[in-house]
């Protein structure tokens, strides 16, 4: 079991509403608040992030308002350069909004200093790419110990981690490969190791499929959905890929920054 200090994760809400999902209604761009069931992870309002100033500023994010609860698999679609990535480094506390607020588990993370915001993301945000981004001269058990220098594990509990983390997404035998010795969906998976073995609250996935054909790409939003559950995940999924979105509980399209979400379904 993690380490993990208990600080790093949003308060639990109580069991039976954890995935009681059928909400109809959502707070996005303003519209209905969300039926009151279950605890908001985030909660997003009037997020505006605009990059340069005067008649070239680009306004990556236009009024975000968005709740997002905890345990929920949400996928955020749209067309390439509408503000899908801007919104998830946002969430991630990787930029800091141009205004607007952004709470997450009820704190504001523009109020939170540079070292706060270190803090979280090392222990409640977990991160996967479109490209995997390993580091090459490095194992595949290397990479995923990685995640675990920010929280000051020992190199011995690191080791163990990593080594229980690879080998639950059936990597076992990969543990000792470099990235280059490894298929795309097997570089894939060691990067979900790597975002999962700090045990995070928030699993922030940028087009994690982006880069793999069909089957694998299929074999890779099966084993998230799984550890979603498995693991009690708030999973924030960007694609453009409408058969991956399809498998998120709620479907939020970006487009210009602005964000308009469907119907929540139950999963
Ligand atoms: N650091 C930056 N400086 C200036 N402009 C930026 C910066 N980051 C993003 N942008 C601009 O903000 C807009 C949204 O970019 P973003 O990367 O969020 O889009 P995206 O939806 O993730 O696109 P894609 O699907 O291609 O990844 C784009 O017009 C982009 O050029
Ligand atoms: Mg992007």
């Amino acid at each position: 079991m993690s380490s993990e200090p208990s600080h790093s994760r949003p308060p639990s809400p109580p069991q039976d509403t954890t995935l009681s999902l059928a909400l109809g209604t959502d707070a996005i761009n303003g519209s209905t608040s969300l039926a009151s069931s279950g605890q908001s992870v985030y909660e997003l309002r009037d997020v505006v992030k605009r990059f340069g100033r005067g008649p070239s500023a680009v306004v990556a994010l236009d009024r975000v308002t968005l709740t997002v609860k905890q345990g929920e698999f949400l996928a955020i679609q749209g067309p390439t350069g509408e503000g899908k990535t801007t919104l998830l480094l946002l969430l991630g506390g990787l930029d800091r909004p141009t205004s607007g607020t952004i709470l997450y588990g009820g704190r504001d993370l523009s109020s939170l200093s540079e070292q706060e915001l270190a803090q979280l993301r090392a222990s409640a945000f977990g991160f996967v790419f479109q490209t995997f981004n390993l580091i090459p001269t490095l194992t595949a058990q290397e990479n995923v110990e990685t995640a675990l220098v920010p929280v000051h594990a020992s190199p011995a509990d690191r080791r163990r981690r990593a080594v229980e983390m690879l080998a639950e997404l059936g990597l076992a035998d990969r543990a000792k490969h470099l990235p280059g010795e490894l298929s795309g969906g097997q570089q894939q998976r060691v990067a979900i190791a790597r975002a999962l073995v700090k045990e995070p609250a928030v699993l922030l996935a940028d087009e994690p499929t982006g880069n793999l054909d069909e089957e694998t790409r299929d074999e890779i939003v099966t084993l998230l959905e799984r550890l979603w559950r498995a693991r009690s995940l708030t999973l924030l999924m960007v694609t453009h890929d409408s058969t991956v979105a399809q498998r998120a509980q709620r479907i939020a399209v970006m487009r210009a920054g602005r964000l308009t979400a469907g119907v929540s379904r139950s999963a």
